[in-house]
């Protein structure tokens, strides 16, 4: 193996190693299915810390529930008209959390007044990270976060060889 062969997987590991650190999903509601009323939302998020890069996972009946991203005001007064972004796809669905800054999500359909509605507070990243976009909003199942560690590795691989 050369010598910068071996730098390369010395890096690579590296990477790996931060990576794992770096992008963590939360299951919003803390189950498999936790996206419904009976969970106190706000209990969760101040029990969970949120840094940017990392994903939420909303499982959910999607038959009964939705998830919209809002603003401040609409997440306080439960409003589902004008939404920023519309997450839900088919009831296991994950979100990016971009940037650091809070954000709300609300169920529409009336669930949000009987508690369905989470805000989250995302810190910096700690750690220098390799930007990444979301891999496919219009993807209807979970991302597997080794999918997405692949992605952000073979991006820093390519990185690194340039
Ligand atoms: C949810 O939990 C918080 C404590 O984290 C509590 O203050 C609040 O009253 C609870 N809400 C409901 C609807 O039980
Ligand atoms: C929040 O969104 C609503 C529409 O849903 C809009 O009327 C309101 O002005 C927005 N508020 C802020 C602070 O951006
Ligand atoms: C959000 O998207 C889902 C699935 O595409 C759709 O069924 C639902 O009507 C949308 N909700 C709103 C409020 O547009």
């Amino acid at each position: 193996m050369g010598r910068r062969n071996l730098w390369a997987l010395i890096y690579v590991t590296v990477m790996m190693m931060l990576i794992e650190v770096e992008s963590s999903l939360h299951r919003v509601g803390g189950g498999k299915y936790s996206w419904n009323s009976d969970v106190n939302f706000s209990d969760w998020s101040n029990h969970e810390r949120f840094y940017s890069g990392d994903w939420l996972f909303f499982g959910f009946d999607r038959t009964r529930h939705s998830i919209l991203q809002v603003n401040k005001s609409s997440y306080e007064q439960c409003i589902d008209t004008d939404f920023i972004f519309n997450v839900t796809r088919g009831g296991r669905d994950v979100f990016q959390l971009l940037e650091p800054k809070p954000y709300y999500f609300i169920c529409g359909r009336g669930y949000c007044l009987k508690g369905m509605k989470v805000a989250v507070t995302v810190l910096p990243q700690p750690l220098p990270s390799t930007p990444i976009t979301p891999v496919s909003t219009a993807s209807t199942t979970l991302i597997s976060s080794s999918a997405f560690t692949i992605a952000t590795l073979s991006l820093a691989f390519n990185a690194f060889l340039l």
